[in-house]
């Protein structure tokens, strides 16, 4: 049996797309079954749309601030679908606790650099600031805390003298569509460690 993923997304989705498009083959251990945004304009949405996937909108601006209403009503769309595996995408919320708990060992993070350096956001200007020879990014288990959580697949790439943030974050991107696929693969297979 597929193991059923939920994908959330706020914004463009290229990650989504590449997930979509790896579970799309026949021997690939998960489907992928809902899209969730947050946001009702999400140019993700009309993607997964064009590929056939179920899509919902929860608008987290619709419950004035009250999280964890949100969240209910994200954790019983996920519910509805029977999912089995949820993935964020450049999910743009912070969760709770009480979500992420109820999803412990079963949500997936990806975040464009090499974990545990340069949690949170602006990562490829930072690396740059940082003047690091790599860098690179990392599919992990959420936990409460923002970008930790036991990790399941990171891969690198070189940092080049003329890297700009463009350049840089573009390279990463491309080792994202790789990886994600890779990780939700070994996870949906039971395994952690690709
Ligand atoms: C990616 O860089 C991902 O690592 C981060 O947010 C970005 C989302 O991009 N969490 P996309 O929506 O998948 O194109």
């Amino acid at each position: 049996m597929k193991k059923r993923v939920a994908i959330l997304i706020s914004g463009r989705g290229s990650n989504m797309t590449a997930l979509i498009a790896a579970a799309s083959t026949e021997d690939y251990p998960a489907e992928i079954a809902l899209v969730v945004s947050n946001r009702p304009d999400a140019a993700g949405l009309h993607r997964a749309r064009a590929d056939g996937i179920p899509t919902a909108v929860i608008d987290h601006t619709q419950f004035g601030g009250d999280r964890e209403a949100f969240e209910q009503a994200l954790d019983r769309k996920l519910g509805e679908y029977r999912i089995d595996i949820v993935c964020l995408a450049g999910f743009m919320r912070l969760l709770t606790p009480w979500f992420v708990e109820r999803w412990s060992g079963r949500m997936l993070n990806i975040h464009p650099s090499l974990l545990p350096r340069f949690k949170g956001l602006d990562t490829h200007r930072r690396a740059l600031a940082a003047g690091v020879k790599r860098h690179g990014a990392t599919v992990h288990f959420v936990v409460p805390e923002m970008d930790a959580g036991p990790i399941v697949l990171q891969d690198s790439v070189a940092v080049l003298e003329n890297d700009t943030e463009q350049t840089l974050a573009a390279r990463v991107l491309e080792l994202e569509h790789q990886i994600y696929p890779r990780a939700l693969r070994a996870v949906a297979q039971g395994l952690t460690k690709v």
